[in-house]
């Protein structure tokens, strides 16, 4: 039996999130320059992406560019934007013809302007598209996410449209960005790192972590299966015990 056989597509995850790491580390082992690990990396998306759909998971999302992200160096900044705004250009066919819905997390306006306008372009042009929605998170991180939150929710108190009493768990939501998106119930981290990152800190507070040495441009079909099989042998709990678990 092949992994892919092994997984139960009757509980699968609804949402897979995934930070992408060690583009740099792979491109070292090949004895090239940073960048070339990120564009190998573009292949890594296009099969999680692929797959996910192919299996039936809604949603998908890619810690793409973190808000820390932009403290490397100038010429490895430039080149992941460039290849950002020429694979999401080069992709927007594949995205339409597989129904998959481009969607954005994070500040977009520092990004450069031909990137905004060619992200915002394929966001628009698959909108309403409904197999599977790939989220990349780009400058973004959960802290920033947050605050901007509380932000809002401090002024609708202060604008007495809501009482502090009313703050629970809906209320915060609908102030994330991840508002029109379940939270993730698999979080895959690539390179053997065992850190959040600042990635979807209110997401993730139940989210099952798999943490893997594959490098992110090595990540395979098979890859993402393993960690759909590791989700699925696990018994989530959300703070009860395992006999009323097994009870339920
Ligand atoms: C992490 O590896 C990778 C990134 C921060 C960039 C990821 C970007 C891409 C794969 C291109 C984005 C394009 C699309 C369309 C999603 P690292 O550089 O931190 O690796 P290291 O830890 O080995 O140095």
């Amino acid at each position: 039996m092949n992994l892919r056989e092994k997984i139960d597509l009757n509980k699968l995850p609804d949402h897979i999130a995934v930070i992408m790491d060690g583009n740099g580390r792979w491109a070292k082992k090949h004895g090239e320059i940073r960048t070339f690990g990120h564009e190998h990396g573009i292949r890594s998306v296009r099969t999680a992406s692929e797959t996910c759909a192919e299996l039936g998971v809604k949603y998908l999302t890619l810690y793409t560019f973190s808000t820390e992200n932009w403290n490397r160096p100038q010429e490895e900044v430039d080149a992941i934007m460039n290849l950002l705004a020429i694979t999401v250009s080069g992709e927007k066919e594949t995205l339409i013809k597989n129904d998959i819905k481009l969607s954005i997390i994070g500040d977009l306006k520092k990004l450069p302007q031909e990137c905004q306008e060619k992200l915002k372009e394929v966001v628009d042009v698959t909108k309403d598209n409904k197999r599977l929605t790939l989220t990349l998170a780009l400058n973004y991180s959960g802290r920033w996410e947050l605050i901007n939150a509380m932000k809002k929710i401090a002024i609708k108190v202060k604008d007495g449209e809501l009482s502090p009493s009313e703050i629970d768990e809906k209320v915060v939501n609908q102030f994330l960005e991840t508002k029109s998106i379940p939270d993730p119930e698999l979080l895959i981290r690539t390179s053997g790192e065992m850190r959040i990152s600042n990635f979807l800190l209110w997401q993730v507070a139940y989210s099952e972590i798999y943490v893997t040495d594959v490098l992110w441009p090595d990540f395979s079909e098979d890859d993402l299966y393993e960690a759909i099989l590791s989700y699925q042998n696990r018994e989530r709990r959300f703070g009860k015990t395992s006999e009323q678990i097994l009870a339920s």
